[in-house]
């Protein structure tokens, strides 16, 4: 395609119309949740993943998430605690990432990396029989210690 049919098609989409809203039918879901910044639907084209969209302007969580799985995936103790990323879009309104299922709160371990400071029952979720955390946008900086060092975890929510 020509950049020029390329730059057409696009001013189509920025003018609003269908063209937008079908495509969000055609890649959407299930609504699975909502929390401070994102909402979350089944991904229609892969039920396997998940589809965020950022839902509040300047938080940028989406892009703080997928900064932070490209930082950790390859650390191999702290990448097996994370819900992987996938892909985002170029202004990181849109990330697919990883389905996780629900999981009894009695199944939730005692123990967890110090890494994550963020302990509320609804961000975490169960993937490849493993618990794993699904909103690591506000991980922060660690400071001091081993991050991957298990420590008691404070569920609550
Ligand atoms: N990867 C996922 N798989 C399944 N459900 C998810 C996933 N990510 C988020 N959710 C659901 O969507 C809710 C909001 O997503 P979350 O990442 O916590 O966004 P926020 O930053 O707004 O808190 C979660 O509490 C959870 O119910
Ligand atoms: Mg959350």
């Amino acid at each position: 395609m020509s950049e020029q049919a390329k730059t057409e098609i696009l001013q189509m989409f920025r003018d609003g119309g269908s063209i937008p809203v079908d495509l969000f039918q055609m890649v959407t879901g299930r609504r699975l949740g909502g929390g401070t910044t994102r909402d979350v639907f089944e991904y229609r084209l892969d039920d396997s993943l998940v589809i965020k969209y950022e839902t509040n302007a300047r938080s940028f969580a989406n892009v703080m998430e997928w900064e932070a799985w490209q930082k950790l995936t390859y650390d191999r103790e702290l990448s097996k605690w994370l819900a992987p990323c996938h892909h985002i879009s170029p202004c990181g309104s849109i990330l697919i990432q990883s389905k996780t299922e629900p999981l009894p709160r009695a199944k939730y371990p005692k123990k967890i990396p110090k890494l994550f400071h963020d302990t509320k029952y609804q961000n975490w979720g169960w993937w490849k029989k493993r618990i794993v955390c699904h909103d690591y946008a506000l991980l922060g900086t660690f400071e001091g210690g081993n991050p991957s060092r298990l420590v008691n975890a404070d569920w609550w929510g």
